[in-house]
C-alpha cells in the first residue's frame, strides 16, 4: 500500500529506526562531495516530486528541493496561493490531478485535514512538511542530530522549554516511538496536546510537565526551544504569549542548571533573545546547524522510504 509519511505515531517504529540509519548512511556517503553531485545510487531517477507551501519556509524547502535532485528526482515548488487549492478547487480534486503529473508530494499546511485528505485521494505518496498540529521531518532531523552527538536516544530526557506546539507535539510522537523521556516545562495555557501526551506514556514513556524550568532541565540529555509565535497564530496573540512564555526563555542561566552535558536544539527560524539567547545558540551545547544540516539527510531517507527503496 501507499508508503505515505504523515506523522511519526502514524509509522511503524522499525521504519522509522530504518529512516534514521539510512539517513545516517546517506550523509557520510556525501561527505565533502559538492551540492549538487547526483549521489552513487538515484532513487528519485525521472521522478517528479512537488512542493506544496501554503506557509513560509526556508529549511524545508530548499532541504527537500537539494535532496530530491541529489537523488536524481526533478522538483517543483509551488505555493498554495498560486494553485488553485483554497481557490474553491477541493483538497481531493487537486490530490487527484497532481498523482496525475507528479511522483510524489510534500505539502506545508494549516489545519491537519488538508494533509489527510490529500493524502487519502493522492495515488503517490504524500509527506507532512509541517501543519499546524505537527512537523514530524524536523523531528526525524532532530533523532539523527541527537544520535550523532551522543548515541541512541531511547532511554534519555528531553526537555521541550515554552509552548506545547505543533513541533512539540511530533516530539511526543517520537517519545512513544524511540522511546526517551519528554519533559515538558511552559506555562498552563500552552500545554501540549494531553492526546499526545498519553499515546506517549501508553508507549512507555515518562511524560512530565513541569512548570518550574529550573527543576525541569535537571539531568536533561536535551533542552529544546521553539518560536512563542508559530505561524498559524494570531498575531494579536503576541504580547500575551510573550508575556506567558518569558520565564522559559532559553538563556545560559538554564543551560547551566541542566548541565554541560545537555545538547541544545532549536528547529529555527529563532529569535534571538526571545525563547534564547544569543549565547546559547552560538554556545558549545547548541547543535542548531547541525540540525539543520540534517533536515537534508533526514528528508532524503524519507523520500526515498516512500519512494520504495
Ligand atoms: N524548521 C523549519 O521547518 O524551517 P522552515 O520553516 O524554514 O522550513
Ligand atoms: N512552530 C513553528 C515551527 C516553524 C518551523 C511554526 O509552526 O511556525
Amino acid at each position: 500500500h501507499m508508503k505515505h509519511f504523515l506523522d511519526i505515531h502514524k509509522t511503524d517504529k522499525s521504519e522509522l529506526r530504518h529512516i534514521i540509519d539510512t539517513a545516517k548512511s546517506i550523509k557520510d556517503a556525501r561527505a565533502g562531495r559538492p551540492k549538487a553531485a547526483p549521489d552513487a545510487d538515484l532513487p528519485l531517477k525521472d521522478r517528479m516530486v512537488a512542493l506544496i507551501f501554503e506557509k513560509p519556509s526556508t529549511r524545508t524547502r530548499v532541504s527537500f528541493d537539494v535532496g530530491a535532485r541529489q537523488m536524481g528526482g526533478q522538483t517543483m515548488v509551488l505555493s498554495g496561493n498560486d494553485m488553485q487549492l483554497g481557490h474553491g478547487e477541493t483538497i481531493a480534486d487537486t490530490a487527484r490531478v497532481l498523482s496525475r503529473f507528479v511522483d510524489m508530494i510534500m505539502i506545508r499546511t494549516f489545519d491537519e485535514s488538508v494533509l489527510e485528505e490529500m493524502a487519502e485521494y493522492a495515488t503517490v505518496p504524500v509527506i507532512n512538511g509541517l501543519t499546524d498540529r505537527t512537523h514530524p521531518c524536523q523531528i526525524m532531523a532532530d533523532i539523527l542530530t541527537f544520535e550523532e552527538h551522543r548515541g541512541p536516544i531511547a532511554g534519555k530526557k528531553v526537555v521541550w522549554c515554552g509552548d506545547g506546539n505543533n513541533v512539540c507535539s511530533s516530539f511526543l510522537h517520537a517519545a512513544g516511538q524511540f522511546g526517551f523521556d519528554l519533559t515538558f516545562t511552559g506555562p498552563v495555557q500552552l500545554d501540549p496536546e494531553m492526546e499526545f501526551v498519553g499515546l506517549a506514556r501508553n508507549a512507555g514513556s515518562t511524560i512530565t510537565i513541569e512548570r518550574d524550568p529550573f527543576k525541569a532541565v535537571e539531568g536533561a540529555d536535551l533542552i529544546v526551544a521553539d518560536t512563542w509565535v508559530s505561524m498559524h497564530d494570531a498575531q494579536s496573540a503576541r504580547e500575551r504569549r510573550h508575556n506567558m512564555l518569558r520565564p522559559y526563555q532559553v538563556n545560559e542561566t538554564l543551560m547551566e542548571a541542566a548541565g554541560k552535558d545537555a545538547l541544545f536544539m532549536h528547529c529555527l527560524p529563532a529569535h534571538r533573545g526571545e525563547e534564547v539567547t544569543s549565547e546559547v545558540m552560538d554556545g558549545p551545547q547548541s547543535v542548531i546547524w547541525d540540525e539543520a544540516e540534517n533536515r537534508l539527510h533526514a528528508q532524503k531517507a524519507i523520500m526515498r522510504w516512500c519512494a520504495g527503496g
